[in-house]
């Protein structure tokens, strides 16, 4: 078991690798029992190994991640008398801790919540670093909150029983981490991507480590995203472009976009020709899109309405090397065209 801390501005957050969801009970802070909200998928499979605590139970999939789900939890912490000694777990994937992390830190302005991370996404970003928000209108990540879980448990084996294209998705947030700020987790990934797909134990552990170790440096510097945070949305802008345009899942929707940041980076950021090869080289190998599909006209309307824009530009992050990422203010019109050049 791995354990690194994370020093948010109200409290620390523990990240636990490789702790199992069997010993959860051992979390749940003054000994009293906590409450579990997770989704359909998880509880059919996991179920079995949840403490005796009462659980809540969500439809899963990005389309339930909304205030409606949210309402729906806070009846049932209403119907279950949830008070504020009470824990609450969210024990899923991004969608999970998502709604779970945001109904918890705002039921009676804010209980005490932990997660158990169950998708390969979640571990290495999703239940990190504190952010906890749902969609409106459309928009991803509209509302939500700035508040550490007090514990992220990662439980690898939980890991086996995801579809493949999860897996997937999950490795491209991991090869991310090492595109902005770990290098040598880049050339691990390159010599072990194969090793990470099929979810062979040490490679796994690694992958998750680092990567966390990332987030959990760059989050702990810049905990409230007012500068280097901002990196962590390497192939996000474009990325939350093509979710909404696409049928692409978030990971190779993120695949895609950080393809056309690193063109974007060779034009602009002296990216090497050679450094971008490497990149869209593990991209597929990983299994990941690389090709832009979604045509111009409704990227650039979905682009436009990116809320993290300001004042017409976009605050986009390019690469000046594997490992070093810079953020800079580029126009929809560069965007647009370092995508067309994947085309
Ligand atoms: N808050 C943040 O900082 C942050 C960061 C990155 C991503 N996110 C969010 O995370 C979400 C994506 O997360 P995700 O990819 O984990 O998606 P998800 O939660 O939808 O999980 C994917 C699917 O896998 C199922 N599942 C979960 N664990 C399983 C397991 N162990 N075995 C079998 N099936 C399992 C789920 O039921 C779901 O159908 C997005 O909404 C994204 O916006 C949030």
């Amino acid at each position: 078991v791995i354990t690194l801390e994370l020093a948010g501005r109200r409290g620390r957050s523990r990240i636990i690798i490789g702790e199992r969801l069997a010993n959860l009970g051992r979390y749940s802070g003054g000994g009293r029992p906590g409450v579990i909200v997770t989704d359909r998928n998880v509880h059919r499979l996991y179920a079995g190994s949840f403490p005796p605590w009462p659980v809540v139970v969500i439809q899963p999939g990005e389309e339930n991640k909304t205030l409606r789900t949210v309402s729906g939890i806070y009846r049932e912490f209403l119907r279950l008398n949830v008070d504020r000694q009470q824990m609450v777990v969210g024990v899923g994937g991004g969608v999970v801790c998502d709604a779970a992390g945001f109904a918890a830190s705002t039921y009676l302005r804010g209980l005490e919540f932990g997660f158990v991370a169950t998708t390969l996404l979640a571990q290495v970003d999703a239940a990190l670093g504190g952010k906890n928000g749902v969609n409106l209108h459309g928009y991803k990540n509209l509302v939500g909150t700035f508040s550490q879980p007090r514990f992220v448990i990662s439980d690898l084996a939980m890991l086996r029983t995801l579809p493949e294209r999860e897996v997937r998705c999950g490795l491209a947030e991991v090869i991310k981490a090492a595109a902005i700020a770990d290098r040598r987790l880049f050339d691990f990934l390159e010599k072990n991507a194969d090793s990470c797909l099929s979810l062979e134990r040490a490679a796994v552990e690694y992958a998750v480590e680092r990567s966390c170790r990332v987030k959990v440096g760059i989050v702990g510097r810049d905990e409230h995203e007012r500068g280097e945070r901002r990196k962590l949305n390497f192939g996000h802008t474009l990325g939350h472009a093509l979710e909404r345009t696409s049928r692409l899942s978030h990971g190779e929707a993120v695949a895609v976009g950080m393809a056309a940041a690193a063109r974007l980076s060779v034009k602009r950021c002296g990216l090497s020709r050679e450094e971008e090869g490497r990149l869209t080289g593990l991209l597929k190998r990983a299994g990941l899109p690389v090709v832009m599909k979604t045509p111009p006209g409704p990227l650039r309307g979905a682009l436009t309405q990116d809320k993290k824009r300001k004042a017409g530009r976009i605050r986009f992050v390019l690469l000046q090397k594997l490992g070093r990422a810079v953020v800079e203010e580029v126009g929809p019109e560069e965007v647009i065209e370092a995508a067309d050049d994947l085309r």
